[in-house]
């Protein structure tokens, strides 16, 4: 009997602005302190895209470099999803203009928004496509600027996020391998807890929306803390569980690069030692949908994944929403 086909990641790659704002340039323009952002975040300093650079250029070059190394070209792509809460423009999809520019022409392209979990989402979304044999070539991105989105005046939120694209190449591969398992969750009525509240059809740009800054990011921040450190862990192991795996098992954990203090939890719920664990937010802060393949692009790079590696990746993020999927890396 042949063996079962799942997805499997094959290649990824990165867009990473080269711009790097430290938590000391900050210092000199806020009201806050290197002392201050590294304690309550484990932030160090985070990448700026330059104002001529949109979502979709930092999405393409990831794509780019995912897809050689994947050994793919751009016309065997059927299919480019692009998680982003960050898009070139309202419409069309961002997914549309990456395709323009890599010249993937076969393929359908869309985009997906669960914010910082969008990675995750799109990756399990992307794998029943592949799984079902609906498509066989899937670029699944996550980028986004969030630096155009932030109220620099307000230390609460601007010290944390920075600008970035990831990419995977999903294919068909044989069992054992591929994304075993995924999970995922939203809670709508947290909605107000993070969220860029103008700028859509419930508030339209005026100047009084500018003036009183309702297009950038507003954020409880220590209920959305309170949130992440329970759902991380949780999600994680119900997402290992589906999959028939242990967490003892698991060779590297991905998680969401927003805090190092809930990354912290989310191990120790997992009973996993940090060495296990991939950090890198102290580089590039919470990068939103970006964070989770830059990732996984920095563990591959850096010869962390193993063919055979069990990982499990986890996000949470606005919405609310979160989701963990756990993968045998395939190559
Ligand atoms: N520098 C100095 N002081 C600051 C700063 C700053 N950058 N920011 C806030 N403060 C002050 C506050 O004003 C407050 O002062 P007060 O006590 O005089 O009022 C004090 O520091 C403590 O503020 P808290 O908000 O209670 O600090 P907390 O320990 O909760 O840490 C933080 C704040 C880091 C934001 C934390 O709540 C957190 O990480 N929350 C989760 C945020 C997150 O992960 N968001 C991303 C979600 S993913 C997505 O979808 C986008």
């Amino acid at each position: 009997m042949p063996s079962k086909m799942r997805a499997g990641i094959v290649g990824v790659g990165v867009g990473i602005p080269e711009q790097v704002l430290t938590n000391h340039d900050l210092e000199r323009r806020l009201d806050t302190s290197d002392e201050w952002i590294v304690t309550r975040t484990g932030i160090r300093e985070r990448r700026i895209a330059p104002p001529h650079v949109a979502t979709s250029d930092l999405a393409a070059q990831a794509a780019m470099q995912a897809l050689r190394n994947a050994g793919k070209t751009p016309d065997e792509v059927d299919l480019i999803m692009v998680a982003t809460a960050t898009p070139d423009m309202p419409w069309p999809a961002t997914a549309c203009l990456v395709q323009a520019k890599i010249g993937a022409s076969h393929a359908a392209a869309f985009d997906l928004n669960a914010v910082c979990s969008g990675f995750v989402y799109a990756l399990w979304v992307a794998a029943q496509a592949v799984e079902t044999g609906a498509y066989r070539c899937v670029l699944v991105i996550g980028a986004d600027i969030l630096s155009r989105q932030l109220n620099w005046e307000d230390r609460s939120t601007c010290v944390l996020f920075g600008d970035g694209a990831g990419a995977a190449v999903l294919v068909p591969v044989e069992e054992p391998y591929g994304v075993l398992s995924g999970v995922l969750g939203a809670d709508g009525t947290g909605a107000p807890l993070l969220q860029v509240p103008a700028g859509g059809t419930r508030e339209p740009i005026t100047p009084e929306v500018l003036a009183q800054k309702r297009h950038t990011v507003y954020m409880r921040g220590r209920e959305v803390f309170k949130f992440a450190v329970t759902i991380m862990g949780e999600v994680s192991l119900q997402a290992l569980e589906k999959a028939g795996i242990p967490p003892e098992e698991v060779s590297l954990f991905i998680p969401h690069q927003a805090n190092i203090r809930i990354i912290q939890a989310a191990a120790e719920r997992l009973n996993l030692p940090m060495e296990r664990v991939f950090v890198n937010l102290e580089r590039y802060g919470n990068t939103s949908a970006a964070s989770i393949p830059i990732a996984l692009y920095e563990a591959w790079e850096g010869g962390r994944l193993r063919k055979g590696d069990v990982v499990v990746v986890v996000g949470f993020g606005a919405g609310l929403t979160w989701g963990a999927c756990v993968l045998r890396w395939a190559y």
